[in-house]
């Protein structure tokens, strides 16, 4: 596919910039909860800590990088026309935050009401975005295999909410609902509908024009997302009744299919023509080798029941995928994004009269290299943590240094562009 980019549909910067300058801060917040709980957090998916923890990761730092991310890359990538952006982030970034807060507090206090708040808080934002972005994303003529898995990836958005908002409902007033199979199949269309599938989406687009590798084979574009698609649904039927050989099945199939993604980008990566390797490709390096890592894992766990069956499995398959896979990709992606936006709505400002700075003088390359190392140390710790519970603390207060670096970083990058134009205005 080859990009074909209308930066002139490209939202005012603040747009984006709300949701990726808030995802850091609450990654900072989950690391500073597991400093503070330690290895009871780590002990199993059900604890309170364990589940407050995920939530802070995914419907604030991913939810709040992936939706900023989505009101740039549809007009600009896809020149979907998406209805009235400033309003739409004036609304929906500030519900977001503060549905998140509520159902990481329900998640500690196990209060219905706080349940029934967040639930309230995310049905509104999610579904006002979700139907805005959705009617854009289906309105543009553009066609391809990324336009498909965004589509796919916004119908994940949608079933995931209505999933949790269900789920919470089940938790707050003791319903008689399904509730382990509604996790799953909510924890499957949130982390492989809505997460896995945009990330391919945007991959599709980014990877072979960022990073100059090759294009993704088209049988295998188009086919990741339909095949996850088809495997969720199939999944879904565990809430009436699943056979366990056949749950196994797709399961196994689903992260085959993640990884086929994640070894097929290795693959293009290193066959790229410019084989300098920016913190950016590091990042998204490691994304992929988390995402085949999570493959081989599943795969270990289901041969060896003994210790597939311990309930650390879970935790450290969450932790790869949430932490190793999309906190990662997304770090690196932030460190692409918000320089080239910097430089792109300076250069316009500026006209012929000024040059902007480069995009390397936006945020240094040394900054981001040792935010990358901190990094890989953190989720080091964090994964060596799910087996050794003394490591959780430091695992926690690792990763709450490692967020802050990256949220300091794209303050740096923010105080750059307002300092830059200022200067424009002023000599004008
Ligand atoms: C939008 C992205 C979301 C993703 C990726 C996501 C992901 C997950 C995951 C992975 C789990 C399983 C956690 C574990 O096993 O430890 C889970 C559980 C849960 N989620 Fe979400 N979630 C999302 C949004 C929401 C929303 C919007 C709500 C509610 C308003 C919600 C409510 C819940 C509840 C109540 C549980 C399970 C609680 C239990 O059975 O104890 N989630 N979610």
């Amino acid at each position: 596919m080859q990009p074909n980019l209308s930066f002139e549909q490209a939202p005012p910067i603040g747009v984006p910039y709300r949701f990726f300058l808030t995802a850091p801060w609450f990654g900072v917040a989950a690391g500073l909860l597991l400093a503070f709980m330690g290895e009871e957090m780590l002990a199993s998916r059900w604890t309170p800590g364990a589940l407050a923890g995920t939530h802070l990761l995914v419907t604030g730092f991913m939810l709040q990088a992936m939706c900023g991310a989505l009101l740039q890359f549809v007009p600009v990538a896809t020149g979907g026309n998406i209805w009235q952006p400033q309003r739409v982030a004036a609304w929906v970034h500030p519900l977001l935050i503060i549905a998140a807060g509520l159902l990481v507090a329900a998640f500690l206090t196990q209060r219905p009401v706080l349940f029934m708040a967040a639930s309230a808080g995310f049905a509104v934002s999610l579904g006002f975005y979700g139907v805005v972005v959705s009617l854009a994303l289906w309105r543009t003529p553009a066609q391809g295999a990324s336009i498909v898995a965004l589509r796919i990836a916004l119908l994940g958005l949608l079933a995931t909410t209505g999933l949790g908002v269900t789920l919470a409902f089940g938790l707050a007033y003791q319903t008689t609902l399904p509730l382990l199979a509604l996790t799953d199949v909510h924890a499957a269309w949130g982390l492989g509908g809505w997460g896995l599938i945009l990330l391919a989406g945007i991959a599709y687009f980014v990877v072979p024009m960022f990073q100059l590798t090759p294009a993704y084979p088209g049988w295998l574009a188009r086919g990741v997302p339909l095949l996850l698609l088809a495997l969720l649904l199939v999944w879904s039927l565990q809430l009436f009744g699943l056979p366990d050989g056949a749950r196994e099945l797709v399961w196994l199939g689903g992260l085959g299919t993640a990884g086929l993604f994640g070894g097929t980008t290795l693959y293009l990566q290193s066959r790229r023509r410019r084989k300098v390797s920016d913190t950016t490709l590091l990042f998204f390096r490691v994304a992929m080798v988390c995402l085949v890592v999570l493959l081989f894992s599943a795969m270990l766990f289901a041969a060896l029941p003994e210790i597939g069956n311990d309930p650390r499995a879970v935790v450290w398959l969450g932790m790869l995928a949430i932490v190793g896979v999309f906190v990662t990709a997304i770090n690196g992606m932030l460190y692409k994004i918000v320089p080239f936006l910097n430089w792109l709505h300076l250069q316009r400002l500026c006209g012929l009269e000024t040059l902007p700075p480069t995009m390397n003088q936006m945020i240094p390359e040394r900054s981001m290299r040792r935010q990358f190392y901190l990094h890989l140390a953190a989720l080091a710790f964090l994964l060596a943590a799910v087996w050794l519970p003394s490591l959780a603390r430091p695992a926690g207060l690792l990763f709450a240094l490692d967020c802050a670096w990256l949220g300091l970083n794209l303050v740096g990058a923010l105080r750059i562009y307002v300092r830059f134009k200022n200067r424009i205005r002023a000599a004008a």
